[in-house]
Protein backbone atom coordinates (compact mmCIF):
# COMPACT_ATOMS: atom_id res chain seq x y z
CA UNK A 1 0.00 0.00 0.00
CA UNK A 2 1.16 3.43 -0.95
CA UNK A 3 -0.33 5.66 2.11
CA UNK A 4 -0.78 9.22 1.48
CA UNK A 5 -2.96 9.56 4.24
CA UNK A 6 -1.11 11.08 7.25
CA UNK A 7 -3.32 14.44 7.85
CA UNK A 8 -5.82 11.74 9.22
CA UNK A 9 -3.11 9.30 11.06
CA UNK A 10 0.55 8.79 10.03
CA UNK A 11 1.15 5.89 8.98
CA UNK A 12 3.94 4.11 9.43
CA UNK A 13 5.08 5.62 12.79
CA UNK A 14 8.96 5.43 13.29
CA UNK A 15 10.60 2.20 14.25
CA UNK A 16 10.89 3.54 17.86
CA UNK A 17 7.50 3.89 18.42
CA UNK A 18 6.64 0.24 18.10
CA UNK A 19 9.42 -0.56 20.25
CA UNK A 20 8.44 1.78 22.93
CA UNK A 21 4.75 0.35 22.68
CA UNK A 22 5.80 -2.95 22.93
CA UNK A 23 8.60 -2.34 25.79
CA UNK A 24 6.08 -0.67 28.50
CA UNK A 25 2.92 -2.88 27.17
CA UNK A 26 5.27 -5.58 28.52
CA UNK A 27 6.72 -4.02 31.77
CA UNK A 28 4.62 -1.32 32.78
CA UNK A 29 1.23 -1.23 32.06
CA UNK A 30 0.16 -0.30 35.39
CA UNK A 31 -2.34 2.53 36.50
CA UNK A 32 -0.40 5.21 37.10
CA UNK A 33 0.29 6.14 40.52
CA UNK A 34 -2.90 4.87 41.79
CA UNK A 35 -1.65 2.18 44.04
CA UNK A 36 1.90 3.32 44.90
CA UNK A 37 3.30 -0.28 43.63
CA UNK A 38 6.40 0.03 41.58
CA UNK A 39 4.99 -0.30 38.47
CA UNK A 40 2.14 2.15 38.85
CA UNK A 41 4.96 4.31 39.85
CA UNK A 42 6.65 3.45 36.58
CA UNK A 43 4.06 4.25 34.79
CA UNK A 44 3.50 7.84 36.58
CA UNK A 45 6.89 8.83 35.93
CA UNK A 46 6.45 8.17 31.87
CA UNK A 47 3.54 10.47 31.98
CA UNK A 48 5.73 13.17 34.01
CA UNK A 49 8.73 12.21 31.61
CA UNK A 50 6.27 13.17 28.74
CA UNK A 51 4.51 16.06 29.92
CA UNK A 52 8.32 17.33 30.14
CA UNK A 53 9.08 16.36 26.49
CA UNK A 54 5.89 18.58 25.82
CA UNK A 55 6.96 21.45 27.57
CA UNK A 56 10.17 21.61 26.21
CA UNK A 57 9.48 20.87 22.50
CA UNK A 58 6.73 23.59 22.55
CA UNK A 59 8.14 25.98 25.28
CA UNK A 60 5.48 25.57 27.60
CA UNK A 61 5.31 27.57 30.87
CA UNK A 62 5.03 24.15 33.05
CA UNK A 63 5.12 20.72 32.37
CA UNK A 64 1.98 20.23 34.59
CA UNK A 65 0.03 22.59 31.76
CA UNK A 66 0.17 19.96 29.23
CA UNK A 67 -3.61 17.57 29.89
CA UNK A 68 -3.27 14.38 28.06
CA UNK A 69 -6.53 13.74 25.87
CA UNK A 70 -7.76 11.42 24.06
CA UNK A 71 -7.62 13.19 20.25
CA UNK A 72 -7.74 16.62 19.19
CA UNK A 73 -11.31 16.51 19.29
CA UNK A 74 -11.16 15.69 23.13
CA UNK A 75 -8.66 18.89 23.73
CA UNK A 76 -10.50 21.27 21.64
CA UNK A 77 -14.03 20.36 23.29
CA UNK A 78 -12.33 20.99 27.02
CA UNK A 79 -11.01 24.30 25.87
CA UNK A 80 -14.30 25.06 24.16
CA UNK A 81 -17.06 23.84 26.88
CA UNK A 82 -14.37 25.27 29.70
CA UNK A 83 -13.88 28.51 28.87
CA UNK A 84 -17.03 29.64 26.90
CA UNK A 85 -19.53 31.72 29.38
CA UNK A 86 -23.33 32.20 27.89
CA UNK A 87 -23.49 35.73 26.60
CA UNK A 88 -19.68 35.58 25.36
CA UNK A 89 -18.68 36.00 21.70
CA UNK A 90 -16.66 33.73 20.22
CA UNK A 91 -14.53 33.98 16.46
CA UNK A 92 -13.84 31.55 14.26
CA UNK A 93 -12.83 31.05 11.04
CA UNK A 94 -14.53 28.77 7.51
CA UNK A 95 -11.32 26.65 7.71
CA UNK A 96 -12.36 24.81 11.07
CA UNK A 97 -12.13 21.20 11.37
CA UNK A 98 -15.79 19.98 12.38
CA UNK A 99 -14.11 19.44 16.12
CA UNK A 100 -14.32 23.17 16.77
CA UNK A 101 -17.51 24.18 14.02
CA UNK A 102 -19.47 22.02 15.69
CA UNK A 103 -19.45 22.18 19.22
CA UNK A 104 -19.50 26.16 18.30
CA UNK A 105 -22.33 26.07 16.37
CA UNK A 106 -24.13 23.67 19.11
CA UNK A 107 -23.63 26.60 21.92
CA UNK A 108 -24.75 29.50 19.32
CA UNK A 109 -27.47 27.58 18.09
CA UNK A 110 -28.59 26.83 21.92
CA UNK A 111 -27.98 30.58 22.77
CA UNK A 112 -25.25 30.47 24.69
CA UNK A 113 -22.64 32.11 22.58
CA UNK A 114 -22.76 34.93 19.64
CA UNK A 115 -20.41 33.59 17.08
CA UNK A 116 -18.93 35.11 14.08
CA UNK A 117 -17.10 33.05 11.47
CA UNK A 118 -14.43 34.60 9.34
CA UNK A 119 -13.50 33.65 5.71
CA UNK A 120 -10.21 32.57 4.31
CA UNK A 121 -9.20 33.90 0.80
CA UNK A 122 -7.14 30.85 -0.90
CA UNK A 123 -6.96 29.08 2.61
CA UNK A 124 -5.44 31.90 4.48
CA UNK A 125 -6.94 34.24 6.93
CA UNK A 126 -5.83 38.29 6.38
CA UNK A 127 -5.33 39.04 10.68
CA UNK A 128 -6.50 42.01 10.23
CA UNK A 129 -10.08 39.94 9.91
CA UNK A 130 -9.55 38.87 12.50
CA UNK A 131 -9.24 42.29 14.56
CA UNK A 132 -12.03 43.41 12.67
CA UNK A 133 -14.54 41.00 14.03
CA UNK A 134 -13.57 40.71 17.77
CA UNK A 135 -16.05 42.61 20.14
CA UNK A 136 -15.81 43.83 24.03
CA UNK A 137 -17.96 40.34 24.09
CA UNK A 138 -15.02 38.59 22.24
CA UNK A 139 -13.90 35.72 25.06
CA UNK A 140 -12.23 33.18 22.91
CA UNK A 141 -10.90 32.91 19.10
CA UNK A 142 -11.02 29.29 18.02
CA UNK A 143 -8.78 28.72 14.64
CA UNK A 144 -6.74 26.36 13.42
CA UNK A 145 -2.76 26.41 12.50
CA UNK A 146 -3.22 24.94 9.25
CA UNK A 147 -5.87 23.78 7.12
CA UNK A 148 -6.94 20.28 7.27
CA UNK A 149 -7.99 20.27 3.80
CA UNK A 150 -5.36 22.53 1.43
CA UNK A 151 -2.85 22.27 3.81
CA UNK A 152 -1.88 26.59 4.29
CA UNK A 153 -0.38 27.45 7.04
CA UNK A 154 -2.12 30.26 9.19
CA UNK A 155 -0.29 33.66 10.03
CA UNK A 156 -0.77 32.42 13.65
CA UNK A 157 1.77 35.09 15.41
CA UNK A 158 0.47 38.23 14.37
CA UNK A 159 -3.11 36.88 15.09
CA UNK A 160 -2.11 35.85 18.78
CA UNK A 161 -0.64 39.20 19.49
CA UNK A 162 -3.94 40.82 17.96
CA UNK A 163 -5.95 38.57 20.41
CA UNK A 164 -3.96 38.98 23.16
CA UNK A 165 -4.14 42.91 23.12
CA UNK A 166 -7.79 42.79 22.92
CA UNK A 167 -7.86 40.56 25.59
CA UNK A 168 -9.31 37.54 24.35
CA UNK A 169 -7.93 33.80 24.77
CA UNK A 170 -6.49 32.58 21.79
CA UNK A 171 -7.17 28.34 21.19
CA UNK A 172 -5.35 27.19 18.56
CA UNK A 173 -6.17 23.50 16.88
CA UNK A 174 -2.49 22.34 15.63
CA UNK A 175 -4.07 19.04 14.33
CA UNK A 176 -1.86 19.54 11.12
CA UNK A 177 0.82 21.38 12.02
CA UNK A 178 1.99 20.02 16.02
CA UNK A 179 5.46 18.15 14.70
CA UNK A 180 6.02 19.79 11.34
CA UNK A 181 5.57 23.52 12.19
CA UNK A 182 7.73 25.28 15.08
CA UNK A 183 5.55 26.31 17.80
CA UNK A 184 7.51 28.14 20.37
CA UNK A 185 5.01 29.45 23.39
CA UNK A 186 7.60 31.76 24.84
CA UNK A 187 7.32 33.99 21.66
CA UNK A 188 3.74 33.36 20.42
CA UNK A 189 0.61 33.82 23.07
CA UNK A 190 -1.37 31.19 22.48
CA UNK A 191 -3.80 30.30 25.46
CA UNK A 192 -4.39 27.01 24.72
CA UNK A 193 -3.15 24.69 21.78
CA UNK A 194 -4.78 21.40 21.27
CA UNK A 195 -3.12 18.68 18.96
CA UNK A 196 -3.54 14.86 18.63
CA UNK A 197 -0.65 12.73 19.61
CA UNK A 198 -1.03 9.88 16.06
CA UNK A 199 -0.50 12.42 13.63
CA UNK A 200 3.38 14.22 13.18
CA UNK A 201 4.08 13.48 16.70
CA UNK A 202 3.92 9.69 15.57
CA UNK A 203 2.04 8.54 18.48
CA UNK A 204 -0.49 5.44 18.14
CA UNK A 205 -4.31 6.55 17.92
CA UNK A 206 -6.14 7.49 21.35
CA UNK A 207 -4.00 10.08 22.28
CA UNK A 208 -3.08 13.68 22.40
CA UNK A 209 -2.77 16.79 24.35
CA UNK A 210 -4.09 20.58 25.35
CA UNK A 211 -1.90 22.86 26.68
CA UNK A 212 -3.58 25.40 29.30
CA UNK A 213 -1.43 28.60 29.66
CA UNK A 214 -1.76 30.64 32.94
CA UNK A 215 -4.31 32.78 31.08
CA UNK A 216 -7.13 30.09 31.28
CA UNK A 217 -6.17 29.42 35.38
CA UNK A 218 -9.49 29.94 37.27
CA UNK A 219 -11.38 30.26 33.75
CA UNK A 220 -10.88 26.49 32.67
CA UNK A 221 -13.81 24.01 33.75
CA UNK A 222 -13.60 20.44 33.28
CA UNK A 223 -15.84 18.70 31.75
CA UNK A 224 -14.81 15.33 32.71
CA UNK A 225 -14.72 14.66 36.53
CA UNK A 226 -14.01 11.30 38.65
CA UNK A 227 -10.40 9.42 40.00
CA UNK A 228 -7.27 10.96 39.55
CA UNK A 229 -4.98 8.72 40.93
CA UNK A 230 -3.81 11.16 43.96
CA UNK A 231 -6.04 12.65 46.56
CA UNK A 232 -8.86 10.58 47.01
CA UNK A 233 -10.35 12.70 49.60
CA UNK A 234 -11.80 15.35 47.88
CA UNK A 235 -14.89 15.45 47.35
CA UNK A 236 -15.04 17.57 44.48
CA UNK A 237 -12.02 17.62 41.60
CA UNK A 238 -8.86 18.63 42.99
CA UNK A 239 -7.53 21.71 41.42
CA UNK A 240 -3.92 20.97 40.67
CA UNK A 241 -3.06 20.58 37.39
CA UNK A 242 -2.74 17.93 35.02
CA UNK A 243 -5.30 16.31 37.74
CA UNK A 244 -7.97 18.83 37.70
CA UNK A 245 -8.44 18.23 33.99
CA UNK A 246 -7.22 14.66 33.87
CA UNK A 247 -10.65 12.38 35.58
CA UNK A 248 -10.01 8.61 34.73
CA UNK A 249 -7.62 6.25 33.50
CA UNK A 250 -5.01 7.98 31.11
CA UNK A 251 -4.21 5.97 27.96
CA UNK A 252 -0.85 5.17 29.60
CA UNK A 253 0.48 2.84 26.75
CA UNK A 254 -0.69 5.43 24.09
CA UNK A 255 1.02 8.54 25.37
CA UNK A 256 4.70 5.43 26.12
CA UNK A 257 4.46 5.70 22.03
CA UNK A 258 3.75 9.27 22.35
CA UNK A 259 6.64 10.04 24.24
CA UNK A 260 8.98 7.79 21.51
CA UNK A 261 7.05 10.00 18.22
CA UNK A 262 8.08 13.43 20.11
CA UNK A 263 11.57 12.06 20.81
CA UNK A 264 11.67 11.48 17.21
CA UNK A 265 11.04 14.56 15.81
CA UNK A 266 12.90 16.39 18.11
CA UNK A 267 15.65 14.33 16.95
CA UNK A 268 14.68 15.24 13.10
CA UNK A 269 13.32 18.81 13.79
CA UNK A 270 9.83 19.51 12.60
CA UNK A 271 11.25 21.68 9.69
CA UNK A 272 13.12 18.94 8.30
CA UNK A 273 10.49 16.73 8.19
CA UNK A 274 8.27 19.12 6.87
CA UNK A 275 10.97 19.72 3.98
CA UNK A 276 10.37 16.57 3.03
CA UNK A 277 6.53 16.19 2.78
CA UNK A 278 6.53 19.90 0.72
CA UNK A 279 8.93 18.34 -1.79
CA UNK A 280 6.96 16.04 -2.46
CA UNK A 281 4.02 18.05 -2.81
CA UNK A 282 5.69 20.05 -4.78
CA UNK A 283 6.01 17.19 -7.57
CA UNK A 284 2.42 17.07 -7.50
CA UNK A 285 1.64 20.72 -8.19
CA UNK A 286 3.97 20.32 -10.85
CA UNK A 287 2.24 18.04 -12.68
CA UNK A 288 -1.24 19.48 -12.53
CA UNK A 289 0.72 22.43 -13.71
CA UNK A 290 0.94 20.54 -16.76
CA UNK A 291 -2.61 18.50 -16.94
CA UNK A 292 -5.36 20.04 -18.35
CA UNK A 293 -8.01 18.09 -15.82
CA UNK A 294 -6.13 18.83 -12.60
CA UNK A 295 -6.25 21.86 -10.32
CA UNK A 296 -4.84 22.47 -6.86
CA UNK A 297 -7.30 23.95 -4.23
CA UNK A 298 -6.01 27.15 -2.62
CA UNK A 299 -2.91 29.33 -3.14
CA UNK A 300 0.44 26.68 -3.22
CA UNK A 301 3.25 28.49 -1.67
CA UNK A 302 5.66 25.64 -0.43
CA UNK A 303 6.90 28.74 2.16
CA UNK A 304 3.55 28.55 4.23
CA UNK A 305 2.40 24.69 3.48
CA UNK A 306 2.12 21.64 5.63
CA UNK A 307 2.01 18.23 4.01
CA UNK A 308 -1.65 17.91 2.91
CA UNK A 309 -2.67 19.18 -0.68
CA UNK A 310 -6.30 19.07 -2.25
CA UNK A 311 -6.70 18.39 -6.18
CA UNK A 312 -9.81 19.49 -7.24
CA UNK A 313 -11.43 16.67 -9.39
CA UNK A 314 -12.60 16.61 -12.87
CA UNK A 315 -16.27 17.02 -13.07
CA UNK A 316 -16.49 13.88 -15.08
CA UNK A 317 -15.61 11.90 -11.78
CA UNK A 318 -16.19 12.45 -7.98
CA UNK A 319 -13.46 12.22 -5.76
CA UNK A 320 -15.16 9.13 -3.81
CA UNK A 321 -15.16 7.44 -7.22
CA UNK A 322 -11.45 7.87 -7.70
CA UNK A 323 -10.37 7.22 -3.68
CA UNK A 324 -12.15 3.83 -4.26
CA UNK A 325 -10.37 3.55 -7.87
CA UNK A 326 -6.89 4.44 -6.05
CA UNK A 327 -7.56 2.12 -3.15
CA UNK A 328 -8.61 -1.04 -4.80
CA UNK A 329 -6.82 -0.94 -8.61
CA UNK A 330 -3.56 0.97 -7.63
CA UNK A 331 -3.45 0.53 -3.50
CA UNK A 332 -3.12 4.09 -3.17
CA UNK A 333 -4.42 5.46 0.20
CA UNK A 334 -5.84 9.25 -0.21
CA UNK A 335 -8.80 10.56 1.25
CA UNK A 336 -11.49 12.05 -0.73
CA UNK A 337 -14.30 13.66 0.23
CA UNK A 338 -15.35 16.66 2.86
CA UNK A 339 -12.51 15.82 5.03
CA UNK A 340 -14.80 17.04 8.53
CA UNK A 341 -14.34 20.64 7.32
CA UNK A 342 -17.72 21.62 5.07
CA UNK A 343 -17.41 25.62 5.62
CA UNK A 344 -13.99 25.92 3.64
CA UNK A 345 -15.27 23.38 1.05
CA UNK A 346 -18.44 26.17 0.47
CA UNK A 347 -16.16 29.14 0.24
CA UNK A 348 -13.91 27.14 -2.10
CA UNK A 349 -17.48 26.10 -4.12
CA UNK A 350 -16.10 22.16 -3.85
CA UNK A 351 -19.05 21.11 -1.41
CA UNK A 352 -20.59 18.48 -1.23
CA UNK A 353 -18.38 16.04 -3.44
CA UNK A 354 -15.05 17.74 -1.69
CA UNK A 355 -12.14 16.90 -3.36
CA UNK A 356 -9.02 14.65 -2.98
CA UNK A 357 -6.95 14.86 -0.80
CA UNK A 358 -3.15 13.40 -0.62
CA UNK A 359 -0.92 13.91 2.57
CA UNK A 360 2.49 12.40 2.34
CA UNK A 361 4.39 11.98 5.59
CA UNK A 362 8.44 12.09 6.34
CA UNK A 363 9.00 8.02 5.38
CA UNK A 364 7.33 8.67 1.37
CA UNK A 365 9.94 8.08 -1.65
CA UNK A 366 9.91 10.31 -4.50
CA UNK A 367 8.52 6.93 -6.56
CA UNK A 368 5.80 6.77 -4.62
CA UNK A 369 4.54 9.94 -5.42
CA UNK A 370 5.26 9.36 -9.12
CA UNK A 371 3.03 6.26 -8.87
CA UNK A 372 0.10 8.41 -7.44
CA UNK A 373 0.48 10.90 -10.63
CA UNK A 374 1.02 8.29 -13.25
CA UNK A 375 -2.63 6.81 -11.58
CA UNK A 376 -4.06 9.67 -11.73
CA UNK A 377 -3.00 10.18 -15.23
CA UNK A 378 -4.13 6.77 -16.36
CA UNK A 379 -7.39 6.98 -14.57
CA UNK A 380 -8.25 9.79 -16.25
CA UNK A 381 -7.23 8.72 -19.71
CA UNK A 382 -9.03 6.22 -19.36
CA UNK A 383 -12.78 8.19 -17.95
CA UNK A 384 -12.14 11.23 -19.29
C1 LIG B 1 -7.42 20.44 11.66
C2 LIG B 1 -7.93 19.28 12.44
N1 LIG B 1 -8.50 19.50 13.64
C3 LIG B 1 -8.96 18.50 14.40
C4 LIG B 1 -8.89 17.21 13.99
C5 LIG B 1 -9.44 16.12 14.86
O1 LIG B 1 -8.41 15.30 15.29
P1 LIG B 1 -8.74 13.93 16.07
O2 LIG B 1 -9.23 13.00 15.04
O3 LIG B 1 -7.43 13.57 16.67
O4 LIG B 1 -9.77 14.23 17.08
C6 LIG B 1 -8.32 16.91 12.75
C7 LIG B 1 -8.26 15.53 12.24
O5 LIG B 1 -8.06 15.25 11.11
C8 LIG B 1 -7.82 17.97 11.96
O6 LIG B 1 -7.26 17.76 10.77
Amino acid sequence: MIYLDNAATSFPKPEAVYQALDRFARTSLANPGRAGHRMAIAAEQMLDATRHALNQFFGGAAPERWIFTLNCTDGLNLAIKGIVQAGDHVVTTDLEHNSISRPLRALEKAGVIALTRVGSEAGYVDPEAIRRAITPRTSLVAMTHASNVLGTVQPIEPIAELVRQAGALLLVDAAQSAGVVPIDLRQTPIDLLAFPGHKALYGPTGTGALYVGPRTDGRLRPWREGGTGGDSSSPTQPVLLPYFLEGGTPNVLGIAGLAAGVAWVAEQGPALVRRHEVELLQRVVDWTAESNDWRVAGRWDPQTHVGALSLIVPDSLTPQDLGAILDTSFEIAVRPGLHCAPYIHRTLGTFPNGTLRLSPGPFNTVEQITAFTEALSAITAGVL
